[in-house]
Order: structure tokens, then sequence, then C-alpha cells
């Protein structure tokens, strides 16, 4: 008898305790309807795309989710989707866009010889998509109070610098059309003997360098996007390399 009302109350606790949790778990999906469909499934290409978004540093210049705001030269990508086919985008990824040589002034890098021809479907995909909130694309933190070493580590990597400088700035993406027929390692003699002061490092990473048109990868101009600070955090980062 006893043992058959103890029984019982484990299952109505059992019972009361599921309600509860359908109750919340359909609360949730109501209440917070923008951080449930960013972990709902999302087409795997657009979901790729978002974070190649973010590992091209796309982000950096174009704001999160392609949003805006960092700097006036660059426009927000929310309204292109719409307006641009999927060939279109390619075209603009592959070739850049404003090519220019106006230290003051970003332009839109050329990216096919860097980008895959798959990553960039994937970029159109996401664009084309909406840009939506995507789980875990999210730039890389930059830790603070820890030196500029550490900062200008995360920034190599938050900007992009390593999809074309390389891990340890050892260099060699193919540039097949360039002088060097590749992309300048930030390490070595020949880069120590050129860039002798801070000051040179800082120049060429604030006002790029146009060495041709597409598609012939030129140094991205980071003036008006990275500040002063960082460029020193990435100074100091460059200089540890071998
Ligand atoms: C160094 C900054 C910078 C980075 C990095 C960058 N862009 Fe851009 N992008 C620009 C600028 C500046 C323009 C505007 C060029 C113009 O209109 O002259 C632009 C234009 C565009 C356009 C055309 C927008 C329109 O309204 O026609 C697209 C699409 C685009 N970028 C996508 C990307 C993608 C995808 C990436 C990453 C692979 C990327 N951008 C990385 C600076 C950047
Ligand atoms: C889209 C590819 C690309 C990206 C992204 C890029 N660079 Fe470059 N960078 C180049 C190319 C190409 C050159 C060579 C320019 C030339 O020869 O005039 C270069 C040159 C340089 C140089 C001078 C080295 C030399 O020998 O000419 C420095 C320093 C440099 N980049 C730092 C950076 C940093 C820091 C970042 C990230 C904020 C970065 N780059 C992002 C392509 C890139």
């Amino acid at each position: 008898m006893i043992g058959g009302v103890a029984l019982l109350i484990v299952a109505v606790v059992g019972l009361v305790a599921w309600a509860v949790g359908h109750y919340t778990n359909n609360t949730v999906t109501v209440g917070t309807q923008t951080e449930t469909s960013s972990t709902q499934v999302v087409d795997p290409k657009v979901a790729a795309g978002a974070h190649v978004f973010v590992q091209f540093a796309c982000s950096q210049c174009h704001g999160l989710q392609g949003r805006g705001g960092v700097s006036p030269d660059v426009p927000a990508l929310t309204g292109v989707g719409k307006q641009l086919t999927a060939a279109q985008l390619a075209g603009i990824i592959n070739h850049g866009l404003g090519e220019s040589a106006n230290p003051t002034k970003p332009y839109m890098p050329v990216w096919g010889a860097v980008v895959s021809k798959r990553q960039v479907g994937e970029l159109a995909a996401y664009i084309r998509a909406g840009l939506p909130s995507v789980t875990d694309a999210t730039p890389l933190p930059v830790p603070q109070g820890q030196g500029d070493e550490v900062a200008g580590a995360a920034l190599y990597v938050r900007d992009g610098c390593i999809n074309c400088h390389g891990p340890n700035g050892l260099g060699g993406v193919p540039n097949p059309l360039s002088e060097d027929k590749a992309i300048p390692p930030l390490a070595g003699a020949d880069f120590r003997g050129e860039f002798n002061t801070d000051a040179k490092i800082k120049e060429i990473i604030r006002s790029g360098s146009v060495i041709g048109r597409a598609p012939i990868v030129s140094m991205p101009h980071w003036g008006g996007i990275l500040t002063d600070e960082e460029l020193r955090q990435l100074v100091a980062y460059i200089k540890t390399f071998k």
C-alpha cells in the first residue's frame, strides 16, 4: 500500500516536471524568437558562408552580418542580396570593386586568388539569404590588458591577415600574376630589411598597395578600418616573426 502511494507520487511528480519542461520549452520558443531562430537548423551552405564571412574578415569592413557602421566608405550588405544575382556577387568578390590608390579610402579587395570557388558560392548564398545570425560565426575576441603582442596576434586572425600572409607571416599564398608570384612573407631577412621601422610597417598596413588589377591580389587599405592602437598591436606581433 505504502509502496503504491510512493509510486503514484513519483508518477505525478514526473508528469508535473514533464509538463513544466514542455510548457517552458514552448515559452522559450515564443519569448526569444531571434535567439531560437539562430540556433535552429540553418542551410549548411548559408552557415558555411557566415563562417567564411568572418574568416576572411568581410565582417571587419562591412560590419557583423554585413550591417555596416564600420566606415562611411564601406557599404552595408543587407540590401545587396535582393539586388544582385549569385553570379554578380561572385564577380565582385573575385575581382574587387573601387580599387583605389587613395590611402585614406578602403576599397573592396580582390579575393579571387585567395578564396575558393566553393567559398565564393557560400558567401553569395549567405548574402542572398539576408546575412542571418549563425551561432559561433563570430570574430575572434582580442585579449585586453595583456600587451600589444598578444592583442596583435588575435588581430592578425580577426582581420584576416593570416589568409593572405599565412601563419607566422610565412607568406607563400599564390598570387600568380603578380611580379613575385606569391603574397609576400612578413618574416625573414628581406622583409626586415625593407620594413626596418615600426612607422614603415604601419604605413603599408594603413595605405595598402595597388600592385595591379584583378585577378592580381593587392594589399587592402586598412586606413579608416583599423585604429592607430590596432596598427601598433599588429606591428608588435609582426616583429615577433622569425
Ligand atoms: C578592407 C575592407 C573590405 C573588406 C575586408 C571586404 N570589403 Fe567588400 N567592400 C569594401 C568597400 C570599400 C566596398 C565598396 C566599393 C565601391 O563601391 O567602390 C565593398 C563592396 C562590396 C560589395 C558590393 C556592395 C554593393 O553595394 O554593391 C560586396 C558584395 C562585398 N563588398 C562583399 C565582401 C565580402 C564577401 C568580403 C569578404 C570576402 C568583403 N566584401 C571584404 C571593403 C571591404
Ligand atoms: C587579400 C590579401 C591580403 C590581406 C587580407 C592582407 N594583405 Fe598584406 N599584402 C598583400 C599583398 C598582395 C602585399 C604585397 C603588396 C606589394 O607588393 O606592393 C601585401 C603587403 C603587406 C605588407 C608589406 C610586405 C611587403 O613585402 O610588401 C605588410 C606589412 C602587410 N601586407 C601586412 C598585412 C596585415 C597586418 C594585414 C591584416 C590587417 C594584411 N597585410 C592583410 C595581401 C594581403
